[in-house]
């Protein structure tokens, strides 16, 4: 079996934009209180702000971060909020009572902490435009107006310039409190969208939406010319109900289902000519689906089974290669997509989980270690012959799986060469050939493990973590072996 590799290190097909790297975090079960934010835990800061996960957050450099939700925000009010008296509410997406001790002021300190762009998703539920362009008044405003004076009055006296704003969550779902259909949307949309860009015409605007032509022909033909991107989620392993993860194999089939949603929405956009206004914003992605059952039942044990999401053991190598996977179809298409938020950052299926002596680091943290410290800014032009395949089973069909998946880049400082190859095969190493560059030497930065189904734990943190290596070549052609199941970044 040969798998050929070559890489055009002169042919630039797009920049990457960083923001492919981002991050979204819900009031849903322990990823707030308990995840980022635990006043008077023994690890957080006089802000309450948990310091171990912020140090692990700047390990991988979270470019944007967006809040508040998710189903939550479709019925959150954010003035009970801010201010010296927080209001609690019931929140009916998760049926649970919300402090509102962790609002608006919060997130944005929390954001610069981080380093990341905050992006601020409104309630497109039970909310009003008016509440939502209010929202943008308390933040992006110097001093005009009620809403500023406020913030100005709770002790933050500069406006934070909030550049993103996303109009609505999953409104399309049923599961959404105040969906809403096609027709209802498109109004709604544009004239929320009017009033937010009239308090600030520098923000940038999202609107959900799904790869759907129905739903976007209608949206896109009455708020268009209003937005800047539009918002799609993806979570291929659905386990809301039921948790029972897929084993990896199916894992490794469902990296072939990533592709097919980008490239319809971006079909769907080029139909409508905006492909070159509006991108694509990937803002809520993960391969496992959160576990939230019952959440329309009478008040039985629906809170309980969410602590399912907690166990480590869910989280191995599958999710690692899924997630690289993603992340080469996001710099495959960076033309068009040019954010993607992973759902979420902390705790349920996030990329750390905390406990109450510290934090344990999930196989995924590591891809985003891998990427944003070693993948370069570019992407260049690379093709793959890859004869080596393995199949799995699903639904009854037999679906022949490449092993190896790849994508190039380059540095655009000093056109050093960094390219990403995974190895879906949960049995076989495989060589391959890699052809367009005469380097002698290389680094090989991986995310190896001994098992495909391999986690870290409480017990056991590093069984999965980064290694490097270096790598020697002679000749032109740079041959090497892929372990199975793992992920590399080749740096040339
Ligand atoms: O399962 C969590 C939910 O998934 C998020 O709140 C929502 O945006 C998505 O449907």
């Amino acid at each position: 079996m040969s798998n050929q590799i070559e890489v055009r290190p002169n042919r630039k097909l797009h920049a990457r934009d960083f923001m492919i790297y981002g991050h979204f975090i819900e009031h849903f079960h322990r990823q707030i209180y308990g995840g980022i934010y635990e006043p008077g835990h023994a690890l957080a800061d006089r802000d309450g702000f948990r310091t171990d996960v912020m140090e692990a957050l700047k390990r991988i450099h979270v470019p944007v971060m967006r809040w508040p939700g998710g189903c939550f925000v479709s019925n959150y009010h954010w003035m009970d909020g801010v201010g010296e008296n927080r209001i609690p509410f019931f929140d009916k997406a998760w049926r649970v009572e919300e402090s509102n001790q962790f609002g608006t002021d919060e997130f944005i300190s929390y954001s610069k902490k981080i380093g990341a762009e905050p992006y601020i998703c409104t309630n497109a539920g039970s909310g009003t435009a008016e509440e939502m362009s209010d929202w943008v008044e308390y933040c992006n405003l110097t001093v005009d107006g009620k809403w500023a004076k406020k913030r100005i009055e709770n002790g933050y006296a500069n406006p934070y310039n909030v550049r993103f704003w996303s109009i609505g969550n999953e409104n399309y779902g049923d599961w959404e409190m105040g969906a809403k259909d096609l027709k209802e949307w498109g109004r709604y949309v544009k004239e929320s969208a009017k009033m937010m860009k009239r308090v600030d015409p520098n923000i940038e605007l999202f609107a959900a939406s799904i790869a759907d032509l129905d739903w976007n022909i209608n949206l896109l033909r009455e708020a268009g010319k209003y937005l800047d991107w539009i918002s799609i989620h993806g979570y291929w392993d659905t386990l809301n109900e039921k948790n029972d993860l897929a084993d990896f194999e199916t894992c490794m089939a469902y990296t072939l289902a990533i592709e097919p949603e980008i490239v319809k929405t971006k079909h769907i956009l080029g139909a409508l000519g905006y492909l070159d206004k509006i991108k694509i914003s990937f803002d809520e992605w993960n391969l496992r689906g959160w576990h939230h059952p019952n959440v329309d039942s009478k008040p039985e044990d629906y809170l309980t089974p969410r602590d399912k999401n907690d166990w480590n053991d869910s989280y191995t190598m599958a999710d690692a290669i899924f997630s690289a996977c993603f992340l080469n179809q996001c710099l495959k298409h960076g033309d068009s997509v040019k954010m993607a938020n992973f759902s979420p950052t902390v705790n349920t299926r996030g990329m750390i989980y905390t406990h109450a002596d510290g934090i344990v680091l999930r196989s995924t943290f590591y891809v985003f270690e891998l990427y944003t410290n070693y993948m370069e800014d570019e992407v260049i032009d690379s093709w793959a012959d890859i004869d080596s395949t393995f199949d799995v089973w699903l639904d009854g069909k037999k679906i022949t799986i490449p092993a190896i998946d790849m994508i190039a880049t380059r540095s655009s400082k000093n056109g050093q060469l960094a390219i990403s190859l995974i190895n879906r095969d949960p049995d076989n190493s495989h060589s391959i050939t890699l052809k367009g560059t005469e380097q002698k030497h290389g680094k090989l930065y991986s995310i190896l493990s001994d098992s495909k189904d391999a986690y870290n734990d409480v017990k056991n943190p590093d069984r999965i973590k980064l290694k490097e290596e270096t790598l020697e070549f002679n000749g032109e052609t740079i041959r090497f072996d892929i372990p199975p199941h793992s992920v590399h970044v080749l740096k040339l």
